[in-house]
């Protein structure tokens, strides 16, 4: 991801050229101007991921230029450059959108430091984009059309523009993040940062700082200071995801951030004023938590401003098909096959079925049943794996063994005394030793063949697998996260 174009917008020459060198030496493109007329028209020419503003310009001052930036598509990292008379209005710029300032004199490691914050920064609202133009994509809304679904529609179009609180309960894989970005993308607060921490996923030791932020030398391993999430996402959303599972002893500091909307950073003193929206998540009776003792009360009545229950997906059987349907439609897309919609008897089998692990496993269920339903055909009874609705012989000529299937695999709920031989076609779905693969591994060897095909060209590949670009990158990233990255050709996107 690219960092790399500064735009300065300086009076002073000497403070000017500073700047300009020091940029240039880190290898960014810089573009200087001295009056808010010449940054007009380089802006008009070029975009840029940093600008370093001065207060005070010959034409104007730099608070004014922040609202043109604040306009553009593409909208750039702006930290203000001050002398110490002017940290009032380098401040008032912050609460306008400025991402930082500095102070005049300052020295090159300075800048380092604002650069790398900036770096990070930048990352952390990438990603956050690209994860919300994927679920977007993936998602494009919420699906259903049962009465329950309507009324959660309503509820979240009423509670979004608002700044309320909201705590969304519902079982596992029944939607709950998907409502929380559903209120996100319609509220006001839509143009700026949805941070989301998982309460249950982050060690407790590390839970406060990750929260809060902490001080350099708070405590051992704390080389740099660091924002927090509620820092993170000033003007913005914070999703608190799990929130049952937040430690005793950082439930009360949590309190006080919802009371009084400030904090203090690990190891520091300072005390740190926000505005963030919070919208919690749970899949646990939080109720039965406080009786229980282990979830303060007064948080829980801080969190339960506006509460919002997503219905488990037996409780609303109109939306089975209607998802299943998406679905379809979109796994069908993303590995490039043409299947017909359903069976009868497959309709049969997930109306009956309880779905205990919801949406999520709908979801999966599907994008395992089309990878094994030959192009062309309804997906089967037999391909969804579910337990078969009736008597088992009733469903058994529907399933995987038909002569018109390109290949069998075992049904849950079919016994299959013989399996045939798997035709060339299936021989990539397996392990060496007949194993099927699993959906994610099939998806990296999908991966990994488009690039060869396309000899490294990402754009390419991406094309061929009818994903995004950033799915794709995202996908590699993940690999490499991972420790088992796609040894690809060397690519020329
Ligand atoms: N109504 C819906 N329409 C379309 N997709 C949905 C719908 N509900 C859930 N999904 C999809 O199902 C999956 C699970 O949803 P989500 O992650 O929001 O559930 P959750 O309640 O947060 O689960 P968990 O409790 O496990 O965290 C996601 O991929 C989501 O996009
Ligand atoms: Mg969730």
């Amino acid at each position: 991801m690219s960092f790399d174009k500064v735009l300065i917008v300086e009076d002073e020459p000497v403070v000017r050229s500073l700047l300009t060198e020091i940029f240039s030496r880190r290898k960014f493109s810089v573009a200087a101007a001295e009056t808010l007329a010449q940054a007009d028209t380089l802006l008009l020419k070029d975009s840029f991921d940093l600008v370093m503003l001065d207060i005070r310009l010959p034409d104007g001052d730099g608070q004014q230029f922040l609202e043109r930036l604040a306009a553009l598509p593409e909208r750039p990292l702006v930290m203000m450059v001050t002398g110490y008379g002017s940290i009032e209005s380098a401040v008032s710029c912050m609460r306008a959108g400025a991402f930082d300032y500095v102070l005049k004199p300052f020295t090159p490691s300075q800048i380092d430091i604002i650069i790398k914050k900036a770096q990070s920064y930048r990352q952390l609202l990438q990603v956050n984009k690209l994860l919300s133009d994927q679920a977007a994509e993936d998602e494009g809304g919420i699906v259903g059309r049962s009465p329950v679904l309507l009324r959660l529609r309503q509820l979240i179009e009423r509670v979004a523009p608002t700044d309320a609180t909201v705590l969304i309960t519902g079982e596992n894989g029944t939607g709950k993040e998907m409502v929380a970005r559903e209120l996100y993308r319609r509220s006001p607060r839509r143009q700026n940062p949805f941070i989301k921490v998982n309460c249950a996923a982050i060690s407790e030791n590390l839970i406060e700082s990750e929260f809060f932020g902490h001080e350099r030398g708070a405590f051992t391993g704390a080389t740099d200071r660091r924002e927090g999430r509620f820092e993170l996402a000033h003007q913005g959303t914070l999703l608190l995801d799990e929130v049952s599972e937040i430690p005793a002893n950082l439930q009360a500091k949590l309190l006080r951030v919802l009371q009084e909307r400030e904090f203090e950073r690990v190891g520091g003193n300072r005390t740190i004023k926000v505005n963030v929206r919070i919208i919690a998540t749970s899949n646990r009776d939080l109720i039965s938590y406080v009786e229980k003792g282990q979830f303060r009360q007064d948080l829980y009545y801080r969190l339960n401003v506006f509460p919002v229950h997503v219905p488990a997906l037996r409780e609303r059987g109109d939306d089975i098909l209607p998802l299943a349907g998406h679905f379809l439609a979109r796994f069908a897309r993303r590995f490039g096959v043409k299947v017909t919609g359903f069976s009868d008897s497959a309709q049969g089998a997930m109306l009956a079925y309880r779905w205990p692990g919801n949406v999520r496993e709908l979801q999966n269920t599907i994008e395992r049943a089309v990878i094994l339903t030959e192009a062309g055909h309804p997906v089967s009874a037999a391909a969804l794996g579910l337990p078969l609705v009736g008597q088992a012989s009733s469903s058994a000529g529907e399933s995987l063994l038909n002569a018109s299937q390109p290949f069998d695999f075992e049904p849950q709920a079919v016994a299959v005394a013989e399996p045939e031989p798997l035709p060339a076609s299936a021989a990539s779905l397996t392990r060496a030793d007949g194993t099927v693969l699993t959906i994610a591994e099939l998806e990296k060897q999908a991966i990994a063949n488009a690039l060869v095909q396309t000899e490294g060209n990402r754009t390419k590949a991406a094309d061929l697998l009818g994903i995004s670009i950033r799915t794709l990158r995202n996908k590699l990233q993940e690999y490499r996260d991972a420790g088992a990255p796609i040894e690809t050709p060397v690519g020329t996107d």
